[in-house]
């Protein structure tokens, strides 16, 4: 599968998001990501609809919307409306994972599944064979800038291993502390997507880093 490089809006300049834009737009960037967080299922508010709507406008890239919210099936409809190319739940968030997947499909866009470092990754057997992605945490969902957890590169071995059961093909992204150092070793374990925040909007150069990061 295609290598994707997913830049983390939130490590932006929220005072100029349309410069961010035509950065992402001008790089080999193919998705921006775009974190939606409610202050219930993570301690942090980040952003919601009239900020996607905005970059709709500005942005060439397929917007990568990771909800970290609760009760994500009431608020399918708009997200997907707001411009979502893909749009991402936590497992753990919904009180029932197939009836948002199926709520997400309804809308003709892909639908992603996600789970904390701390949720076994049995957790998503039943569903990835119905997934476009699983999402697996690197860090506990909440903040851009913290530091990868090192077990992730088992709990991908894990879904690989789930996914081939399953007979399934669905993508991989990795998400939380990707930089230079770890780029390599997650393309080499099987993983298709990488979001970076920090390291890519904090670096000197972000298109740059984006290429780089692509061609580890
Ligand atoms: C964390 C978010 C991440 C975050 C990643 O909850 O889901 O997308 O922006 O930021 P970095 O790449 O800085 O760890
Ligand atoms: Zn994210």
């Amino acid at each position: 599968m295609k290598r994707i490089i997913s830049p983390s809006l939130l490590s932006a300049n929220f005072g100029n998001l349309q410069a961010d834009c035509e950065m992402i737009n001008a790089s080999e960037a193919a998705w921006l990501h775009i974190d939606v967080m409610d202050g219930v299922f993570v301690p942090n508010i980040s952003f919601g609809f009239p900020i996607l709507e905005a970059l709709t406008k500005h942005c060439q890239k397929m917007l990568d919307v990771h909800i970290m919210i609760v009760h994500p099936e009431k608020y399918v409809k708009r997200f997907a409306q707001a411009g979502a190319g893909m749009l991402t739940f936590h497992c753990e968030a919904a009180e029932n994972p197939q009836e948002v997947i199926d709520l997400i499909r309804a809308e003709g866009i892909q639908v992603g599944i996600s789970i904390n470092p701390d949720i076994p990754v049995s957790m998503l057997e039943p569903y990835v064979d119905k997934v476009d992605m699983v999402l697996l945490m690197s860090v506990f969902a909440g903040y851009g800038g913290q530091k990868f957890i090192e077990e992730t590169y088992e709990r991908v071995a894990e879904l690989k291993e789930i996914m081939k059961r399953k007979n399934a093909n669905c993508m991989i992204e990795i998400d939380g502390g990707v930089n230079m150092q770890n780029a390599a070793k997650l393309f080499d374990a099987g993983v298709n997507v990488l979001v970076a925040g920090s390291a890519v909007f904090n670096s000197a150069n972000p298109t740059e880093t984006i290429h780089n990061m692509l061609n580890v």
